[in-house]
């Protein structure tokens, strides 16, 4: 096998081949999806803002009563070793920690043991057809649980979101929950509204994106308009531009929902400037 097909992970303390990576079918993290995971995106074999999902990290283990089991710094270093150890320019790292292994039984087990798994991938660059056509998407009914702002590894809802999105010939969901839109199934929200940025609070029906935070410290910086507050359905379908964003997708440009078409059919002049500022920061990484 290549190296790109059996790239090197992490492994409880080892940097191993991704085909010798073995962890025990009690794992809480099978069982029960009892865990939490972080993706950070590494342009030129540098992570993109691993200071904020460290930091999100923490707080999810924290929300679930998992001990960080590695410091700032331990973390850091094993991020730079796994780069290191992968031959891909542009990646993103995937990390989860899990409960770890016990006899199966909701209760926490007495020791805890937590799996740590970090993996890397090539990062995809977004395609010249959704720079010039944007993406489709639909709006469907956010019936996930009320603590959307950890970042668990059970993400059964949001990929039953996503597949129907699929099925339906869009690229995402927009989910809608009384009557508000929240997110993305794997990406948070943002519209353009009156030459305005609008986007939804932080809190538990959503996930605290470091992009999103990314985009509205820009906004700030630059003097562009933004406000952070619910965005009812209305405010969407008649918003002059959408945008879906995430650390592996970055701001995605969305022309139609539904129906309907958006912003005439192409990516609107707010996301190419945004746009343009955004992958300003990653050049100055
Ligand atoms: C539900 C959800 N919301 C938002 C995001 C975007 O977060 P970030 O910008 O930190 O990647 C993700 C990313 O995976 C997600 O799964």
């Amino acid at each position: 096998m290549t190296h790109e097909l059996n790239p090197i992970v992490y492994l409880n303390g080892e940097f191993i081949p991704l085909d010798k990576a073995n962890i025990s079918v009690l794992d809480r993290g099978f069982i029960f999806g009892d865990g939490v995971y972080e993706a950070i995106p590494t342009y030129a074999k540098k992570p993109f803002r691993v200071k904020h999902h460290l930091e999100r990290l923490n707080n999810s283990l924290n929300a679930i009563q998992i001990k960080n089991p590695l410091s700032f710094t331990q973390w850091q270093q094993l991020i730079k070793q796994l780069i290191h150890k992968n031959n891909y320019l542009d990646q993103y790292i995937y990390l989860q920690i899990t409960r770890g292994v016990a006899p199966r039984n909701h209760a926490f087990p007495h020791q805890e043991s937590p799996t740590i798994f970090m993996m890397t991938s090539p990062l995809e660059k977004q395609s010249q057809e959704v720079i010039e056509n944007g993406i489709s998407v639909v709006s469907l009914p956010d019936n996930r649980w009320q603590n959307c702002q950890i970042k668990s590894i059970s993400l059964l809802p949001n990929v039953l979101l996503q597949q129907q999105a699929l099925d339906k010939g869009a690229k995402e969901a927009i989910l809608i929950r009384d009557g508000l839109a929240t997110e993305g199934s794997a990406s948070n929200l943002f519209i353009v509204l009156d030459d305005c940025l609008i986007t939804p609070p932080k809190g538990p029906l959503l996930l605290p994106g470091v992009t999103r935070d990314l985009i509205v410290e820009i906004a700030h910086e630059q003097a562009i308009c933004i406000k952070e507050h619910s965005i009812t359905e209305t405010e969407l379908m008649n918003a002059q531009e959408i945008w879906l964003t995430s650390s592996t997708k970055e701001i995605l440009p969305v022309t139609r929902l539904n129906d309907k078409i958006i912003s005439n059919g192409r990516p609107g002049r707010h996301w190419h400037k945004m746009i343009k500022t955004y992958h300003a920061y990653i050049q100055d990484l």
